[in-house]
């Protein structure tokens, strides 16, 4: 069954804290555990989401995904037990091609001693530039390998395998599925996983991932809970300003309980001094908010206190108020002024406001990367 919650998914993601590397079952729980400690699950945020980089290298002799044995060596259902035993929700990353992202952009699968990959001594994108990443595979008709762990051809056993391991939330994230696959079209993928688990006894959330590449705020809503619209964030104040103005021109179709997906959130992550990260941080949760946008915490909590600036950031009332509000609808980016960018969304008829000043320089009567949210 397809998740009913109405309002836009929270909780906490590791793919921009620690991409496919350092993850495993320690690491993960301190984090669950930091979410409790830090009042954030009080929030609302009350899922961990594991992404790519929890599996074996390998599938199973019956062709089955299994956990990384160095990195989650008691398995995702344990892992599972325990995020509910602590009132979480569970997520996990699969892809619907052939292999994951993190297999073509990361080389994820050499096995070293301390897991499934190591991290790469030079940038990912020069590395998948000379070609020393995954190789494509073109060969349409072979039969799935143990070392493709895509879910292509093995949607349904992939399926209720993470429904075995307790699994609430379901990132599908389409990568490269086109490569050695027969699709043409990447909501043939999308709408199988979706007709799978509006079949399946246990409630989910369907988080669909292809980047905005095939415009899915047109045809997405049908089945999933939310959809990506741009390509990857990076903690970058510019990339952060240019996925807010995409995600508005593309929000029309956001409703409740189906949602156009920013992106998780870089809120912690963005190397600057500290008052205009504090601004930064404020900033990019409140535009989130007005997005609508799933808030999915994307840095690593273990060392926060509860004090600290990016915990008041994602705690920010004033942006849960917005961003959980039960009239679901997107922001739109009705002005631009300079540097700043003026949003506008309708919460029950009445009007709010978010101007956001997109300079590390004071403008507009904002701080650099400050903003203020006003009702109208
Ligand atoms: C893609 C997605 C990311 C992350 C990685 C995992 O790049 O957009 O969010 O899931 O794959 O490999």
């Amino acid at each position: 069954m397809l998740s009913t919650r109405p309002t836009p998914a929270m909780g906490w993601n590791s793919w921009n804290a620690y991409r496919c590397y350092d993850i495993n079952e320690h690491v993960i729980l301190a984090n669950a555990d930091a979410l409790i400690r830090l009042g954030l699950v009080e929030s609302g945020y009350d899922t961990v989401v594991v992404d790519d980089g929890w599996q074996a290298p390998e599938r199973d002799g019956a062709g089955a995904l299994r956990a990384c044995p160095q990195r989650f060596p008691r398995g995702m259902a344990w892992l599972g037990e325990q995020l509910h035993a602590r009132g979480l929700k569970f997520g996990l990353y699969l892809a619907p091609g052939r292999r994951t992202c993190a297999q073509y952009w990361d080389a994820y699968g050499r096995t070293t001693r301390r897991g499934a990959a190591s991290r790469p001594r030079w940038p990912i994108t020069l590395r998948a530039r000379l070609g020393l990443l995954a190789p494509d595979i073109a060969d349409v008709s072979a039969p799935p390998a143990s070392g493709d762990l895509g879910s292509y051809r093995s949607e349904a056993a992939d399926l209720s395998q993470l429904l075995d391991w307790g699994v609430d939330y379901l990132k599908y994230d389409w990568c490269r599925a086109e490569l050695g696959t027969a699709y043409t079209d990447c909501r043939e993928a999308f709408a199988l996983m979706g007709h799978l688990i509006e079949n399946s006894p246990r409630e989910m959330t369907y988080s669909i991932s292809e980047y905005g590449e095939s415009e899915p705020w047109r045809w997405a809503g049908q089945f999933a809970n939310s959809w990506r619209m741009t390509p990857d964030i990076a903690a970058r104040p510019s990339a952060i300003f240019a996925i807010a103005r995409a995600s508005a021109a593309h929000g029309a179709a956001t409703c409740t309980g189906h949602v156009g997906d920013a992106d998780m959130l870089q809120v912690g992550n963005v190397a600057l001094p500290a008052r205009l990260r504090r601004e930064l941080d404020r900033t990019h949760v409140l535009l989130w908010a007005m997005l609508a946008s799933p808030l999915m915490i994307g840095t690593d909590l273990r060392q926060l206190a509860a004090t600290d600036p990016v915990v008041a950031a994602l705690r920010n009332p004033e942006a849960l108020a917005v961003s959980q509000h039960a009239d679901v609808s997107c922001a739109e980016l009705v002005a631009q002024e300079g540097a700043v960018d003026v949003y506008e969304r309708s919460l029950a008829g009445e009007r709010v406001r978010l101007r956001v000043n997109t300079s590390w320089r004071r403008s507009g009567g904002l701080p650099g990367y400050g903003s203020e949210l006003r009702r109208l």
